[in-house]
């Protein structure tokens, strides 16, 4: 694989077919587990965004889509759990079965605060799918439906995800060299 980015990297962890393979395997699960229903996912921007779009088009059901931005507070004030609301929802949510869709959950802190706040706009139900899951550093537990991959805390970038609005367009999810953000 030629790509300039590549050398940013210490090892490419799941390659574009492994990722489509996995995403495949969800799709199925959720159009078994949603039958009968519609499903409204609910992307949290900016990094789920290219997962969202192959995971909806892995689901045999009627699928609407929106999405959510935020942001947490400064580094220092993370761990207080507080997240800012950059853009809402365009749709209204109640009585729908919400699909919440994350590229990866870390501490917690951002899903925990999202599903109290959308609880609170009286769903049907509300999942998470994640395509990472970083447990290590979980700080408070959220339930996940469906996790593509559970990782060790490495700092990945690739398939959405970023580091300082880079790498979002790599086909695959890679572990990002330490001296690249350690400057
Ligand atoms: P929580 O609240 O679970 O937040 O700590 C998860 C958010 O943190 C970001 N994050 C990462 N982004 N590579 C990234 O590009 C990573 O390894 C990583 N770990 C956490 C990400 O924005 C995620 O939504
Ligand atoms: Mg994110």
């Amino acid at each position: 694989m030629s790509n300039k980015m590549l050398d940013d990297l210490d090892k490419i962890l799941f390659s574009k077919d492994e990722l489509a393979d996995r995403i495949k395997e969800l799709g199925a699960a959720i159009t078994a587990d949603y039958a009968g229903k519609e499903i409204l996912m609910i992307g949290v921007l900016r990094g789920a965004v290219i997962f969202m779009a192959d995971l909806a088009r892995s689901i045999d059901l009627p699928v609407a889509i929106d999405f959510m931005a935020v942001s947490s507070y400064g580094a220092a004030t993370s761990s207080s759990g507080v997240v800012r609301i950059l853009k809402d929802l365009d749709e209204n949510v109640e009585n729908k079965h919400l699909l919440i869709v994350e590229d990866i959950i870390d501490s917690g802190l951002t899903l925990n605060y999202l599903i109290e706040n959308l609880w609170s706009r009286k769903p049907a139900s509300i999942k998470i799918c994640t395509l990472l899951n970083k447990p290590d550093r979980r700080k408070v537990e959220v339930p996940i439906a469906y996790n593509g991959f559970t990782i060790p805390d490495h700092f990945v970038v690739g398939y959405g995800l970023d580091f300082a609005e880079k790498y979002r367009n790599l086909p695959f999810i890679g572990v990002l060299k330490p001296k690249v953000y350690e400057g």
